[in-house]
């Protein structure tokens, strides 16, 4: 792939978007390549992704403007719907996906991060929506991410106004869960995902599609998914190695639980 590094550490995956010429923006061709990289994903082996941004300057600089300018409007409906599919398919991974966000994460770059599951970033990172100074509307799902993630009055803000903010006022909104001085940023990530991977993978799972799934409903229709999906982790192999592990009067001291096998 001329776009996009891919590597394992463990069953922890880490992609990055790599095109330093476009501070890493999408244009059709990444996100073709992003798309087929997630398709590709191992998932009997891999039990988190971080996604990152190549470079120390930029997570993802948004979509490609150039290719964006020459669009009509059914291919401008057209790219958003690439783009948004390949995200959807990011949100509904089985697996948790953390974004480790190194620099600017504006436009379709903040979109991207949005579709992700935890937000971690950079002292140097810079979110926006700049689309509104471009004429056009967010097209990645930031219109409907942004106001679920964040309040809707700030989102709307943050929309109208075009305006970045960065690493501490994001972190202040709620939109990241910390902040690192760049070089600990991707241990930070790698370190968070190694603790996602240590635990139950039929458990882990199934929280990521108890609570997305949830947040859709009402709470009495939330709560039936919550013990359906509950229920539906007993008698896995998971559930009776780890509540046997537990249980087991001669266990070693300073074991955490059970090591889980692959799924
Ligand atoms: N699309 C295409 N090229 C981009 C790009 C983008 N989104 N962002 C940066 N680049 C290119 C620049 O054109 C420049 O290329 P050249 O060297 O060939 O001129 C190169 O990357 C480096 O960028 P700058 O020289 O501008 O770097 P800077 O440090 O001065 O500024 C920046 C950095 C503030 C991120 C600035 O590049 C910028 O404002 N980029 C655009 C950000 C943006 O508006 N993103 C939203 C796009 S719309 C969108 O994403 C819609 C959607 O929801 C799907």
């Amino acid at each position: 792939m001329a776009f996009i590094q891919y590597e394992t550490e463990g069953q922890v995956a880490i992609l990055t978007i790599d095109r330093p010429k476009a501070l890493n923006a999408l244009d059709s061709a990444v996100l073709k390549e992003l798309d087929a990289a997630i398709d590709a994903i191992d998932l009997n082996e891999v039990r988190c992704l971080i996604i990152t941004g190549a470079g120390e300057k930029s997570f993802v600089a948004g979509a490609d403007i150039g290719e964006m300018s020459k669009l009509t409007k059914a291919e401008g409906e057209a790219f958003g719907k690439t783009g948004n599919d390949v995200f959807r398919k990011i949100e509904t991974l089985p697996i948790p996906v953390i974004a480790a966000v190194n620099g600017f994460a504006l436009g379709g770059g903040n979109e991207l991060a949005m579709s992700c599951d935890i937000r971690i970033c950079s002292e140097n990172a810079v979110f926006g929506q700049p689309e509104t100074g471009l004429g056009i509307t967010p097209g990645f799902g930031g219109t409907q991410r942004l106001a679920r993630l964040v309040s809707p009055g700030y989102a709307k803000q943050l929309l109208y106004t075009a305006a970045n903010i960065k690493a501490h006022e994001a972190l202040r909104i709620g939109l990241v869960n910390a902040v690192y001085p760049l070089e600990e940023l991707l241990p930070a990530a790698k370190k968070m995902a190694a603790q996602i991977a240590f635990n139950a993978p039929i458990a882990v799972r199934a929280c990521k599609k108890a609570v997305n799934e949830g947040l859709e409903l009402g709470m009495d229709d939330a709560i039936a998914l919550e013990e359906k999906i509950f229920g539906d982790c007993f008698e896995t192999e998971d559930q009776v190695a780890g509540m046997a592990f537990f249980l087991k009067k001669d266990k070693q001291k300073g074991e955490k639980h059970a090591p889980y096998q692959n799924k």
